[in-house]
């Protein structure tokens, strides 16, 4: 016979219960307080856009899609992915600067990846994604779509060219792209 009796097994239980307790309260505070209190939250969902109007409303049409400078100094790269390419098709953005990449679609969801960066978001219609990022490699980076989205999916993708800071000359209205191969 055991000299275990079933009092200390109920005990043994109740302490595992309340570590376990403890822990899962634990992490599913530091979720929300991540969401809640540092914002940081899925990079697909930043905001909400109407799919419909998407290329008829201020931000996303079609003169104001590629990279701009803004008054402030911050770069942004505006994208949109449709089946079944990227508008605009190539995107210059400065080597070793701080760069916000937003993007909307205004058919089906997609997904993008720059190749060899932290940058992965999905695109689903009605918001607007949002990545920011320092790219510290120059080059021609690859950024295919990575969610299926139809039959021309694997055709989709789009080229991030990170040049040095030094050779990135902004037009006077802010603008820059990459000039044509
Ligand atoms: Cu767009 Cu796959």
């Amino acid at each position: 016979m055991s000299d275990v009796s079933e009092r200390d097994i109920l005990r043994a239980e109740l302490r595992w219960a309340v570590v376990t307790g403890v822990s899962v309260s634990v992490i599913m505070l530091a979720v929300i307080f991540a969401g809640v209190v540092m914002h940081i939250n899925p990079p697909s969902n930043v905001q909400r856009i109407n799919p419909q109007d998407l290329h008829l409303s201020a931000e996303f049409t079609e003169s104001n899609l590629g990279t701009k400078v803004e008054a402030n100094g911050q770069v942004t790269a505006r994208i949109v992915a449709t089946q079944f390419a990227f508008v605009p098709r190539c995107v210059l953005l400065p080597a070793d600067t701080p760069v916000t990449i937003r993007l909307s679609t205004p058919d089906v969801i997609h997904g993008i990846l720059v190749s060899g960066t932290n940058v992965n978001t999905m695109v689903v219609p009605g918001y607007v994604s949002q990545v920011r990022t320092i790219f510290r490699r120059t080059g021609d980076l690859l950024m295919p779509c990575h969610e299926f989205c139809g039959l021309g999916h694997s055709e989709m993708l789009a080229t991030v060219r990170v040049v040095p800071k030094a050779d990135f000359h902004p037009g006077p209205d802010g603008r820059a792209a990459c000039a044509a191969k």
